[in-house]
């Protein structure tokens, strides 16, 4: 994940990116079983499929690129498949590997049908792409022993194994990399009540007291990724502890949300903050994202990934080829007027 340009001192409750994307919250709260997986059913009912006709041909599972925005469940899955076939989960990410050799030493150490997990795949090198082509098409791995005049190359056998990809950014992605895996899935953003499952589910692993009202009000505040709606009960749970009786119901959970400046559309201080800049700096837009990234103090990609599939989805947003435009419903969540020509900005 990019490192961002921090504000000191403020953090950013919805940024998933803003701390590691792998702390102690994530890993307690992570669901180990495909059925403690909640929504996202069309996906799961394929990898139920999937996952059983591997188990009954005794293969590996073919290989699987997992993309959406972050916190969206794609490590989970990617673990829960792992689980679900009893095979070992080894993990790694595109930064991490830099040279060939990098890659062979994970590929050899591999027992038999593993999976192995590249997370954030659309930052492989591209140099090291290529080594992946053989190795997920034929099991193969040409390496070059020895140097000048002496070298030549050593094809070494893999064993069977399932490369599971996690991107943000499909796009990134080369084609012949994508074409590579068998299937592609695009994790969508959850509806509220899939996320007040999840709060539920989280709140009885964290031994926290709340009610059906109290898991809605966070739900509908956690722009529809599982990671926001779980640090939100955390932080929701403080607030408990210290106002109330220690358990929660809307009210305390409304109050803590206040608290922490998430308004009723789910938005937080850097949302708001990039629509004032598109409503008034601006006049609604169009406005690039590198531009937008210098106003608001944010790198591009981390407003790109993180911040704008929710103000896409909720309608605040309009992505057009001459930049962002902020919609009706932007000027009017923020109680500004929009300009008269509004139509004409979008074209
Ligand atoms: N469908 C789900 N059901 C229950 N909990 C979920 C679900 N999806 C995600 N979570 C929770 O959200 C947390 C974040 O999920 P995860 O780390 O899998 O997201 P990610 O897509 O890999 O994010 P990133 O792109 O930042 O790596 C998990 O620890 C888990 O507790
Ligand atoms: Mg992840």
């Amino acid at each position: 994940m990019s490192g961002g340009i921090r504000t000191p001192g403020v953090e950013r409750i919805h940024d998933p990116v803003a701390l590691p994307a792998e702390d102690d919250l994530d890993r307690s709260l992570r669901p180990k079983k495909l059925d403690d997986f909640v929504g996202q059913d069309r996906i799961k009912q394929q990898l139920e499929i999937f996952i059983e006709a591997a188990r009954a041909r005794g293969e590996a599972l073919d290989h699987v690129l997992l993309a959406g925005p972050p916190g969206l469940g794609k490590t989970s899955l990617a673990q829960i498949v792992a689980n679900e076939l009893e095979v070992d989960f080894v993990p790694t990410a595109g930064p991490a590997l830099e040279r060939k050799g990098d890659v062979a030493s994970y590929l050899t150490a591999l027992d038999s049908r593993s999976v192995f997990f590249v997370d954030e795949i659309h930052r492989l090198p591209k140099a090291l792409e290529e080594t992946f082509y053989p190795a997920m098409e034929d099991r193969k791995l040409p390496i070059t022993v020895g140097q000048g005049a002496g070298a030549r190359v050593v094809t070494l056998d893999l064993p069977e194994f399932t490369l599971i990809g996690a991107t943000t950014r499909t796009g990134l992605l080369t084609t012949p990399l994508r074409d590579r895996f068998g299937v592609t899935h695009r994790l969508e953003l959850y509806a509220p009540a899939e996320l007040a499952r999840i709060v539920l589910r989280s709140a009885g692993i964290l031994d926290v007291d709340i009610d059906d009202p109290g898991a809605e009000a966070i739900a509908a505040r956690a722009r529809g990724t599982p990671r926001v709606a779980n640090r939100l009960l955390k932080r929701v749970r403080d607030v408990a502890e210290v106002r109330g009786a220690g358990s929660i119901d809307a009210r305390v959970a409304r109050e803590g949300l206040d608290l922490l400046e998430v308004d009723e559309a789910g938005l937080d201080r850097l949302d708001r903050d990039i629509l004032h800049n598109i409503c008034g700096k601006f006049g609604g837009g169009p406005v690039g994202l590198s531009t937008l990234s210098v106003v608001v103090g944010e790198e591009p990609d981390t407003i790109e990934d993180v911040y704008e599939p929710y103000l896409l989805q909720q309608g605040f947003l309009m992505r057009t080829p001459r930049g962002r435009v902020a919609t009706d419903a932007a000027f009017a969540h923020l109680g500004l007027e929009p300009p008269r020509d509004g139509t004409q900005r979008l074209f």
